[in-house]
């Protein structure tokens, strides 16, 4: 993981660093650290922790500089300390390294410069390319040739920015694997893992692809292959505005994010949804009539809350479009030799599109001929410049490292997929499309209403925040939203929490229940609840506590719950966009009465570049 943010330009480059490091600090936090040259020579401020100290630390020790580096920390090898924070620098401390990715053979490339007499200052793999690039970089020799060198030599990811005092109007970047951006100004140039951290400067981008090198100058990008051939590219305007990355008022991203619910659900289904006909318009998947037909099965390929988005769209798939549908994690589907043929759709569900297990698992479907789509929602990243086709979820930067508007936008996207497909198969009439399309397009209005339920959600966490152990209950298409909601409390609270189909808690979660653990239970209007019902009675009959969703005029579960929140009628086939959202808002106000830090939970980073 990580993030990297670099500046060349006219401009004081150390605030521009800090504030593109706030912005990309949900990638990581564990240590940060600025390199910059200032009066011809290197200088590093680094420290352990949150982006705020090393604020301080400049504060009292400030920098100069019109060029330098900036790099945020998730560890990966070696422990969070001020000795592996980056940047790393060569031995005499002339040349520094921000690095975000992995490399495979740090073990041999440890050894072998070792033995030249190059000495390690941290336990990362990182300062590798410090003394591998300074291997190279002999007088003469322009920064680049010897970045390219090094790159050359190593095994794994890297999005890598490399400044030299010897060339100090220049940063060298490179990259494999992990996302670097590069943002054009006005005789100013940025280097950054994403583009929030470009938005206050520039909306014009240069997406850097896989085995390319870039050399930015306050003259200009010169962007190069492998090879050392000039690459020509023509730069994406980015259109999300550096207001979206902001607060806007809320005391957390995460709270902000949530409450944007019903304007994401609006972007992600506009354009795509015609009142003609019963079709859906998803012109960049790429997907024709005949191709649909051909499908003998589909597979829905993700990790975390966006592999819970996938449990949802096997249901609405397999309902709408009738074509078998499997749902694997990302990291199991690349190892198990699955059944994929050049029959099969794989689907791939990220936020990022970055994860490197889900991008492994987008490699491994296109090696075995299937055809690809990615349903994400960050423009030009890896899994969108793969697939063969691409499902954008319009939710805009989602900044709070929880998962909340990108997943309901996940489910808008898989909802219209589940109909494309069902009308190209043939499967689905105009008419019940044109139902399920009017349902959808009901949702933002559904969830302003559900989003009302704010305040009584506050009042229940206040007398459910001590808990150490919280049970979560859902049925059919509500099941998966018993697991994220239970993702949802363990990633922000650090209280243990489980979901589970309700109907298995009988065959041994049963044993856990008692007036200790509230059991948070779907029990909204549906197919399957009359055995919702029966499941409340099984926690019930066992002095189990109960907070339920219910649909308004309901009486049954309000007898039996202890709590209850009320939701409007829905139907069901739409039911976890907005049963969800209580879920999110309970996890939120718990954590917040816990004093956690909701965006940037312990141990966790936004998007998992690492397998
Ligand atoms: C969500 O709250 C999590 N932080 C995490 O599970 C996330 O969904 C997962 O890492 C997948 O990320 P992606 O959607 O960017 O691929």
């Amino acid at each position: 993981m990580c993030g990297i943010v670099g500046y060349v330009g006219q401009q004081e480059a150390v605030p521009i660093l800090l504030d593109g490091l706030q912005k990309l600090e949900y990638r990581g936090y564990d240590s940060a650290g600025l390199a910059v040259i200032s009066r011809g020579r290197l200088e590093l401020r680094r420290c352990q922790g949150k982006l705020k100290h090393l604020v301080e630390l400049v504060a009292r020790s400030p920098l100069k500089s019109v060029v330098g580096l900036g790099h945020t920390r998730w560890a990966t090898h070696g422990r969070p300390s001020e000795e592996n924070a980056h940047p790393h620098t060569n031995t005499d401390g002339t040349l520094a390294v921000v690095h975000n990715g992995i490399i495979e053979n740090d073990r041999a490339l440890h050894q072998e410069l070792e033995k030249a007499g190059y000495k390690f200052a941290s336990d990362t793999d990182s300062e590798v390319f410090a003394h591998l690039i300074d291997k190279y970089y002999r007088p003469g020799t322009p920064l680049e040739t010897a970045v390219r060198r090094a790159v050359a030599r190593v095994k794994g990811t890297f999005a890598l920015g490399v400044v030299s005092q010897r060339e100090p109007q220049k940063i060298v970047a490179a990259r494999r694997g992990s996302p670097l951006i590069v943002g054009l100004g006005n005789k100013e140039f940025f280097i950054a893992s994403d583009v929030p951290a470009l938005l206050p400067h520039t909306r014009e981008v240069l997406y850097v692809a896989d085995n390319e090198l870039v050399v930015i100058t306050p003259a200009g990008v010169k962007l190069t292959n492998a090879e050392g051939r000039a690459v020509v590219r023509k730069p994406d305007h980015i259109t999300w505005d550096a207001l979206q990355a902001e607060k806007g008022g809320y005391k957390h991203f995460m709270l902000k994010e949530i409450f944007e619910q019903p304007q994401v659900i609006e972007d992600t289904l506009r354009g795509r949804v015609s009142g003609l006909g019963g079709e859906v318009i998803l012109d960049s998947a790429h997907l024709t009539a005949a191709e649909v037909k051909n499908f003998r099965r589909i597979f829905l390929v993700a990790c975390g809350t966006s592999w819970h988005a996938a449990l949802v769209g096997k249901f609405l798939i397999e309902s709408l479009a009738g074509i078998p549908t499997e749902v694997d994690f990302a990291s199991e589907f690349r190892y198990r030799s699955p059944l994929v043929d050049r029959q099969s759709l794989v689907v791939l569900i990220s936020q990022s599109g970055e994860t490197a297990d889900t991008l492994a698992a987008l490699q491994e479907a296109k090696k075995r001929q299937a055809q690809t789509l990615t349903i994400c929602n960050v423009l030009g990243s890896s899994m969108t410049r793969e697939a063969h086709g691409t499902l954008y979820t319009h939710a805009g930067p989602e900044i709070g490292v929880a998962s909340t508007k990108a997943f309901t936008a996940q489910l808008a996207a898989l909802h219209l997929l589940a109909l494309f497909l069902g009308r190209k198969s043939g499967n689905l009439s105009a008419a019940k499309a044109t139902v399920h399309m009017d349902r959808l397009r009901g949702v933002p209005r559904l969830m302003e209403k559900v989003l009302k339920t704010d305040a009584h959600i506050q009042e229940l966490s206040a007398l459910l925040f001590k808990n150490k152990d919280f049970l979560y209950l859902g049925r059919g298409i509500n099941y998966p939203i018993a697991l994220e909601g239970a993702l949802k409390l363990k990633e922000i609270s650090y209280i243990h929490a489980e979901g589970y189909p309700a109907g298995e808690m009988k065959h041994g979660p049963i044993a856990l229940i008692d007036g200790r653990m509230p059991v948070v239970t779907l029990a909204t209007n549906s197919s399957v609840l009359e055995k919702v019902i029966s499941n409340i009675q099984e926690v019930k009959t066992r002095d189990g506590s109960v907070l339920a969703l219910v649909t308004r005029g309901n009486r049954e579960v309000p007898k039996k719950a202890d709590w209850v929140i009320e939701m409007p009628p829905m139907e069901e086939s739409i039911s976890p966009l907005l049963n969800v959202i209580p879920l999110q808002l309970l996890a939120y106000h718990v954590a917040v009465k816990r004093g956690c830090d909701v965006d940037q939970p312990r141990n966790l980073a936004k998007s998992v570049t690492v397998e």
